[in-house]
């Protein structure tokens, strides 16, 4: 039997709404956390997605047991200490630090969005996934026999487990790549996908696969 879990989703947008329509959809609990969660924008989002809810972040992020940190990446910080603290919480980053004009990354190599983020946060149990595909492609990543790669890193075992099931939840192949610090890596392939899709015109229908033998 697979936990279901109280799931906040800071940021309403894209991904944020395309993973609670699909949580939701898998039986979990999904709030939106937003900073305005009656506006007429939140009150559409509701009606289209049966059995979620909004909430304020703080008061979203009190009482789930995941986090999902969906914003653009200058809202991040601000969206991040708005929770008044994530200590012991499982804190999903699906985020990227993308340049405004998406011709790159503003930070990495050496550090990552996601452990900036882990600084930010301090106790939470930071999971980099959600990352390396366009939003459209979640619950929609098939290609043939095989499902797309759904990368995520962190350094707790048990955030893990269950982001893994979080990934699989949205019917894409959850692949583990290592420690938080990997998030130097994931970051940059999102960046290829975006490249490839946006820059060089080839649109969405496309995704990563690690192959093993
Ligand atoms: N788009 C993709 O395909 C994709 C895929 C993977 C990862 N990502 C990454 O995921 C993140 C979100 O991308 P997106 O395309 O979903 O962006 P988006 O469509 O612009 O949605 C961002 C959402 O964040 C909300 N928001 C802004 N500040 C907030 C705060 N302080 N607290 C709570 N909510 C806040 C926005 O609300 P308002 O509209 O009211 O401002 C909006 O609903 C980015 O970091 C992006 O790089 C995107």
């Amino acid at each position: 039997m697979v936990a279901k879990m109280k799931i906040a989703i800071l940021g309403a947008g894209n991904v944020g709404g395309a993973l609670g329509r699909l949580w939701a959809a898998k039986g979990h609990s999904v709030t939106f956390a937003t900073p305005n969660p009656k506006s007429e924008k939140v009150a559409n989002l509701l009606r289209t997605i049966a059995g979620t809810t909004a909430a304020t972040n703080r008061e979203a992020a009190a009482s789930a047991d995941v986090v999902a940190l969906c914003v653009p990446w200058t809202a991040v910080q601000e969206a991040v200490q708005s929770c008044g603290g994530l200590a012991g919480k499982i804190l999903i980053d699906a985020t990227n630090p993308l340049a405004s004009d998406l011709s790159g990354l503003v930070i990495g190599t050496t550090t990552s969005a996601a452990e900036q983020i882990a600084g930010w946060a301090q106790g939470a149990k930071v999971v980099k996934a959600f990352n390396t595909i366009g939003a459209m492609d979640f619950g929609n990543a098939r290609f043939g026999s095989q499902r797309a790669d759904g990368f995520y890193c962190g350094d707790d075992p048990a955030a893990k487990a269950v982001v893994k099931q979080l990934v699989d939840d949205i019917d894409m192949e959850p692949v583990d790549v290592g420690p938080l610090r990997n998030a130097r890596l994931l970051e940059p392939l999102a960046m290829l996908w975006i490249d490839l899709a946006v820059n060089q015109r080839q649109g969405t229908d496309h995704g990563f696969k690690l192959l093993r033998r």
